[in-house]
């Protein structure tokens, strides 16, 4: 949500920047921007849409400089407008700053700073914070940049670059990402690793409340009194290739078929073939500590509810442990109820949601044990949890979700095994059968893909025509009726819900009509028989069905137009493999649509705002 570059070194600093916000725009593409300092002198271009705008715009009406900052941004306070638009300037230009964030008490800082003379001319919440640091400046921004963090309420990321200092940049954060690179006579400021992989994969992750003075050969940390603080530098272990498309049209797309190596990768050195034991240390979860949890609560946001949804069939299914899903922005205001033998795991591809975050703090504050299921390396929320599950997807560029998805079913897959183990819900050679089935996932994704792909995009020609679409299923595949809406509507557009089948005869059939596509989660289950009858009563109704149903399952061509037909599996397996025409069918419908697939209207991969 707003993605942030800045860069000082001795190459030009635009084609830099630029190619940063290329890396960044998955986080908003409302409005871009960039400034440089030339000999003293501030420059800077903003234009309104996406980031080829700005680019023509440069084109026309060039820039150069050693030392500058950039912005992508997803508009909150403010339409996407050329004034709404980072780097905001004090009303000299003497000062730049671009901000990922909000300022929760910019109104009455505005009206401070309006009382005292200053003038605004955009709407955001961000411009008081030039101002800010225009009236605290007197000649050392370090200073002026931590007087005027000291007033600001609310999240920010920030980089601010000033005329008179023509040698050094400043940053500074709060519950918003931020991370400074060291390279070859340069360093980098930015919201997230690929913005700067090309220069440096050495790493330094700020922590909030810490400010940063990045010169071309130095880089200084302070906390908020000013006082010099350590700092880890982390190497990068992915590099470029992984954040490029590689021949695909689209990330979207690549990152579907990135599915089998991501899942492989969740698993690597967790678990190994013939043996009666998981390496899960990183889970900080002893098996005493397991048999203490009484109770387990998920948090999380978008795609990664619905791994989180999944995730209570497979770990009361397999553990026996009662399990709660919530979204994160509904759970710390419902007042949970926790305590120390309640284990709170959040999930998240980014680790920087502000509301799984927040879930996560109210967890701490009543002392539950908190475990994160993350993708992202040292991200807000691995650092506030008592232990870190690392999905290791890779970076996921595209915003709507996938191979992140698979990623975290992986995970917790893995917890299921760990947690049911410990529970004495599996033994030894149940472990070991199951690690077994768990380890030929990644080669069934893969045919799976192969196979169904031809077959769905000649399907999604025909969905072109409908304006809504139902998705049914049942028990750990119902969330996976909801994954797939979720993707339909995020890509394509198309008004799509998702339904627990056995609720269909209590609402949703009043809307089974020919103009209602149902695309049906028909594989081989427990409750197969059950979800057959409800479409038979769809079919009763002249609804359209397009079924994904176990090879070899002749008769729900009965009731289906187009079976797409699947590999079997055991059902607990089932939603790694279904999942899979969800995401093809949503982006051949968007891509058949003529969408921006990789980046939908309005929307942002990671969402640092509550
Ligand atoms: C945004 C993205 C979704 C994502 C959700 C949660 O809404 O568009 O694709 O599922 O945030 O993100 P997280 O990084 O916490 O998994």
């Amino acid at each position: 949500m707003c993605g942030i570059i800045g860069y000082i070194g001795a190459e030009d600093a635009v084609d830099i920047l630029i190619e940063g916000l290329q890396r960044l725009e998955y986080r908003g593409y409302d409005s871009a921007g960039v400034a440089v300092c030339h000999q003293g002198e501030l420059a800077l271009r903003r234009e309104v849409g996406k980031l080829n705008n700005l680019i023509k715009r440069l084109a026309k009406e060039p820039l150069s400089g050693q030392m500058g900052i950039g912005h992508t941004r997803w508009a909150t306070h403010g339409r996407p407008t050329e004034f709404n638009a980072h780097p905001h300037t004090d009303n000299a230009n003497e000062l730049v700053v671009v901000h990922n964030g909000i300022i929760e008490n910019y109104l009455n800082l505005k009206t401070r700073l309006q009382a005292e003379g200053y003038h605004f001319v955009s709407e955001t919440d961000t411009e008081v914070i030039a101002h800010l640091i225009k009236s605290h400046f007197k000649g050392d921004l370090k200073a002026a940049v931590l007087a005027t963090i000291a007033e600001l309420e609310g999240a920010y990321a920030i980089c601010v670059m000033h005329a008179a200092e023509p040698n050094y940049l400043v940053a500074a954060k709060k519950n918003s990402p931020l991370l400074l690179g060291t390279g070859q006579d340069a360093n980098f400021i930015a919201s997230d690793v690929p913005a700067i992989l090309r220069h440096t994969r050495d790493i330094i992750y700020l922590e909030d409340e810490q400010l940063a003075v990045v010169s071309q050969h130095q880089i200084e940390v302070f906390d908020l009194q000013g006082q010099p603080q350590d700092y880890e530098v982390s190497h990068i272990d992915w590099n470029m290739v992984a954040a490029e498309k590689m021949g695909f049209d689209h990330f979207m797309l690549k990152e579907i078929h990135e599915q089998p190596t991501a899942f492989g990768q969740t698993l690597a050195g967790r678990v190994s073939e013939g043996e009666q034991k998981l390496y899960l240390d990183e889970l900080n979860l002893s098996p005493e500590a397991v048999k203490d949890i009484r109770r387990i609560c998920i948090v999380a946001c978008g795609t990664a509810y619905y791994a989180g949804l999944v995730g209570k069939y497979l770990l009361e299914d397999g553990a026996r442990i009662p399990v709660e899903v919530d979204l994160a922005s509904e759970f710390r205001y419902r007042r949970p109820i926790l305590d120390r033998h309640t284990l709170v795991i959040a999930i998240s591809q980014s680790g920087e949601t502000a509301d799984t975050l927040a879930a996560i703090q109210e967890a701490k504050a009543q002392g539950a044990k908190t475990l994160g299921i993350i993708n992202v390396k040292g991200s807000a929320i691995t650092r506030q949890v008592d232990g870190v599950l690392y999905i290791h997807a890779g970076p996921e560029i595209s915003v709507a979700s996938t191979k992140a998805f698979m990623a975290m079913l992986g995970a917790l897959q893995l917890l299921r095994l760990y947690l049911a183990h410990h529970c004495a819900q599996l033994n030894n050679t149940e472990l070991v059968a199951a690690i077994r089935e768990l380890r030929t996932v990644p080669r069934l994704i893969e045919e799976t893909l192969q196979k169904i792909e031809p077959q769905i995009q000649e399907i999604s020609t025909q969905l072109l025509r409908y304006h809504h679409c139902l998705y049914l299923g049942r028990g750990v595949n119902f969330p996976i009726a909801l994954e797939g809406a979720l993707k339909l509507k995020e890509v394509s557009y198309i008004h799509a819900e998702g339904y627990a089948a056995g609720e269909l005869k209590h609402g949703p059939i009043a809307l089974v009509d020919p103009l209602m596509p149902i695309i049906a989660l028909a594989t081989a289950s427990d409750t197969y028989e059950k979800l057959f009858s409800n479409l038979e009563e769809v079919k009763a109704r002249d609804g359209k069905i397009i079924a994904v149903a176990t090879e070899g399952n002749e008769s729900i061509a009965k009731v289906a137009e187009e079976v797409i037909y699947v590999p079997a599996v055991p059902e607990w397996l089932s939603p790694m493999i279904n999942v899979l025409p969800m995401q093809l069918l949503a982006y051949y419908v968007a891509l058949r649509r003529g969408f921006d697939v990789d980046q939908p209207r309005n929307l942002a991969k990671s969402v640092t705002v509550e």
